[in-house]
């Protein structure tokens, strides 16, 4: 093993963003009770903003980014884990505290480390990593809390991108009529391949201003906030679930508490980063066996070298990644 690694790491210089592939010594990745040479990372919204500096993401500098990670085992002082293991880390303190998973290797504490379930491989762990967990999580949540197939369609909105596809897939496998919101008409037919029912536009979703107007949906999936959550809590079935998941679009919410105490709706809040680890864990292993999306082949946009991150980013921001992008770690562009 060399004593240092590749990395994309994440500086700010007097208030100025700053970030590059660099090698980072083992001793610059941290603390923890794990070391893992990693195979395979993503791209979440997250990792645009904190890698781009467009979003206030990152506590402390430098650190090298990427919320998600999945490799072997190469070194354990923890009991639970032993060298060649299998396993995934996503968010905690990965690229907010913590030297994240844009790296060849990673050093995280064992509590964070998820043992990669039968079923998945690294690469589809990583075509899943936050996105798919945090879509996972919102059907978990929901079937928690009643939903079921036979109360009616379940809208996804902020359709296209890594955690609506997702929800979309795992959704349709499970036996929902999936409703699809999106923005980008051209991709109906991919939103139709991977599991929804329907696709409606954006600016089709506005019923009117009234605290409750018509009840048509029996669950919502919302990744974008603002007014179309809003609209959202105003268009529920009696008993729906809401699971409230990104901002996309804005982080106000402006509505009443009609739709709460006279339908019986619920907001549930989804939150990946500090998921307790029981709850990750099921999650995970749901994801490799009854919440298995069907479609992550046609799911997966690109893959990419770290290298390759800014220009990722800057598409992502600008509304122009579809799916998901999986990068591979251990491989150079050049
Ligand atoms: N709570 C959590 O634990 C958690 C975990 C992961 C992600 N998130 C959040 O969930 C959201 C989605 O994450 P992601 O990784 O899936 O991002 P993404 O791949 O960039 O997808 C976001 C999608 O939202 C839609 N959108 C973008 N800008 C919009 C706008 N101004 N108004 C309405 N819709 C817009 C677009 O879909 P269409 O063009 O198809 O409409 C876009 O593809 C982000 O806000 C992210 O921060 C939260």
């Amino acid at each position: 093993m060399n004593d240092t690694c590749k990395a994309f790491r994440i500086h700010n210089d007097d208030g100025q963003h700053r970030a590059s592939i660099e090698d980072v010594t083992f001793d610059d990745l941290g603390e923890g009770d794990v070391l893992i040479k990693t195979r395979f990372s993503s791209v979440n919204y997250k990792d645009a903003l904190a890698g781009t500096g467009k979003g206030k993401i990152l506590r402390s500098f430098p650190l090298n980014g990427g919320i998600d990670s999945c490799g072997d085992v190469v070194d354990s002082s923890d009991p639970r884990f032993s060298n060649g293991d299998q396993v995934i880390v996503t968010s905690y303190g990965l690229s907010v505290y913590h030297n994240g998973g844009y790296s060849e290797y990673l050093r995280v504490p064992a509590d964070w480390v998820v043992k990669l379930p039968d079923g998945l491989g690294p690469f589809e762990a990583m075509v899943l990593g936050t996105a798919g967990f945090t879509a996972g999580l919102a059907c978990y949540r929901m079937e928690q809390n009643g939903q079921r197939p036979d109360q009616g369609p379940i809208i996804v909105t902020g359709a296209t991108g890594g955690v609506g596809s997702l929800a979309i897939d795992i959704f349709s496998q499970r036996g929902y009529e999936v409703v699809a919101v999106s923005g980008k008409p051209e991709m109906s037919d991919y939103l139709k391949q991977i599991g929804a029912a329907r696709v409606i536009g954006r600016d089709e979703i506005s019923p009117g201003q009234r605290p409750l107007e018509k009840g048509l949906w029996a669950g919502a999936v919302d990744n974008v906030g603002g007014e179309m959550l809003a609209n959202l809590t105003r268009t529920m079935q009696p008993w729906g679930n809401i699971a409230s998941i990104g901002l996309a679009g804005g982080f106000d919410l402006n509505t009443t508490v009609m739709p709460f105490i006279i339908r019986g709706v619920s907001l549930l809040g989804i939150d990946s980063q500090e998921c307790p680890a029981d709850i990750r864990q099921t999650v995970w292993n749901l994801l490799a066996t009854d919440y298995r999306p069907r479609h992550l082949e046609t799911i997966v946009d690109k893959v990419v070298t770290l290298e390759e991150l800014p220009e990722v980013f800057e598409q992502m921001l600008s509304g122009k990644t579809k799916g998901r992008v999986v990068v591979n770690t251990q491989e150079t562009t050049a």
